[in-house]
């Protein structure tokens, strides 16, 4: 289960302040239940936990598998909602440095001539018994039009047409909207596999369809157990809300009061990639009609030797939300060494993750004394089954808050104005 401490940050707003706060996201959270507030329409990440589809997990991962078992590479491409999510899941939980299954690798999320250069020939190189390596692609993009991707998608799928002729239908899968946009022209004219994105899911709330879902499974997660983990906690929070409604809560008065940041951070380095998909999730919903926190995200203990001074004394506008996990993967004890030059004798044969945790505990004390409200919002493990949990926890914890501010958190008419400006740019 997700759980919410949010006794680090209560001391910054009085009990009618939170009371307040608490009565304003209940009724949030009704809207959602009911589907009575803005957007209402796009309400299918909760649809599809309360009806799971499992013939369709079950046809993701007999084809994931096949695909596991031939590729040496997967490419993933796609950008914002459309890569996030399978990147967070895919650091979160595929061991580092275990080479078993296909090398991921992400195009198509940045607009880089070099990237791409670089991507291309590393795909060309042989592999170290002279032969060529497999590649196989999914390109990701509901609206089937985003410009990054495309360009990517292009560019790889080209060669691969001339690397595999013919039988490059069968290494590569395109996921996006049951109708329209180009991609659905692509897939007709190419035959190319295609799953579907729902109409009423948008791109930051898709992870636990075929777009995050069939990457994750390529790199060998247990999609089942992970999609399960959502269903338990959406059905734990139907009943009792109690926990994401109080950090809703304090995030609300936070921004109420002025603060501008919430810094999203954790000890774990796995969840960088989590941290980074919060941060669209938050971003793009809330950052409307000039309301929001700005989510900014960090990875700890690496980014207190950088942005930390900044947290500590900084300018007082901002909150901090720690993702904490208990119980590590796997841990090490430090090793005693044949003098104490060093001068860590003193931590000899304690544990690295109880070290990283008297950091943390350190830190989060340092962070409140200095005027930064800390939430902790944490799991047990991580494990497929937990990750499943974090992410529903955090898109109904956007949708609720997002409510509170009285702004539909399921747009972005924002995002347009670049892509105006950009075409016009280039003569489209
Ligand atoms: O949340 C969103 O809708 C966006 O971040 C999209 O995911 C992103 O812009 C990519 O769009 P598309 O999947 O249409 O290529």
């Amino acid at each position: 289960m997700v759980t919410v401490d949010i006794d680090g940050a209560r001391g910054f707003i009085t009990e009618d302040e939170f009371n307040q706060g608490k009565k304003r996201a209940e009724g949030a959270f009704e809207k959602v239940k009911k589907g009575s507030g803005p957007g209402n329409e796009w309400l299918g990440w909760r649809r599809i936990l309360d009806q799971p589809n499992d013939a369709e997990l079950d046809r993701i991962e007999q084809h994931a598998l096949s695909v596991r078992e031939d590729a040496d590479i997967f490419i993933v491409c796609g950008i914002g909602g459309s890569y996030q999510g399978a990147k967070a899941i895919i650091e979160a939980l595929k061991k580092p440095f275990d080479s078993r299954g296909p090398e991921i690798l992400f195009a198509g999320h940045n607009m880089s001539g070099n990237y791409l250069k670089q991507l291309l020939s590393y795909l060309k190189q042989p592999k170290e018994d002279g032969s060529e390596k497999s590649v196989y692609l999914n390109v990701i993009s509901k609206s089937g039009t985003t410009l990054e991707t495309a360009i990517a998608f292009r560019t790889i799928r080209s060669w691969m047409h001339e690397q595999y002729g013919e039988e490059t239908k069968n290494r590569i899968t395109a996921t996006t909207g049951p109708t329209g946009g180009v991609l659905n022209q692509i897939i007709d004219e190419e035959g190319y596999h295609k799953y579907e994105i729902p109409d009423d899911i948008g791109g930051r709330f898709s992870v636990l369809t075929p777009v995050g879902l069939f990457p994750v499974s390529v790199a060998g997660i247990d999609i089942q157990t992970l999609f399960y983990g959502a269903v338990a906690e959406y059905k734990t929070n139907e009943s009792d809300p109690e926990s994401l409604l109080n950090y809703a809560a304090l995030r609300f008065k936070m921004h109420k009061k002025g603060y501008a940041l919430d810094v999203i951070g954790s000890f774990e380095p796995e969840l960088s990639g989590f941290c980074g998909w919060t941060q669209q999730l938050l971003g793009e919903s809330e950052g409307k009609e000039g309301k929001g926190l700005f989510p900014a995200t960090a990875s700890y203990s690496t980014d207190l030797h950088s942005i930390g001074q900044m947290i500590q004394q900084g300018q007082r506008n901002m909150m901090e939300t720690l993702l904490v996990i208990d119980k590590p993967f796997s841990d090490l004890t430090l090793v005693a060494a044949h003098n104490d030059v060093d001068q860590l004798d003193y931590l000899t044969g304690r544990s690295i993750h109880e070290i990283n945790k008297s950091a943390l505990e350190g830190t989060c004390q340092a962070h409140i004394e200095g005027g930064v409200p800390v939430v902790r919002v944490g799991l047990d493990k991580l494990n497929a089954q937990q990750m499943g949990r974090l992410i529903y926890f955090y898109e109904l914890f956007t949708a609720v808050y997002v409510y509170m501010l009285e702004v539909n958190p399921f747009n972005q008419p924002g995002v347009e104005n670049y892509k105006k400006a950009m075409y016009r740019l280039l003569g489209k």
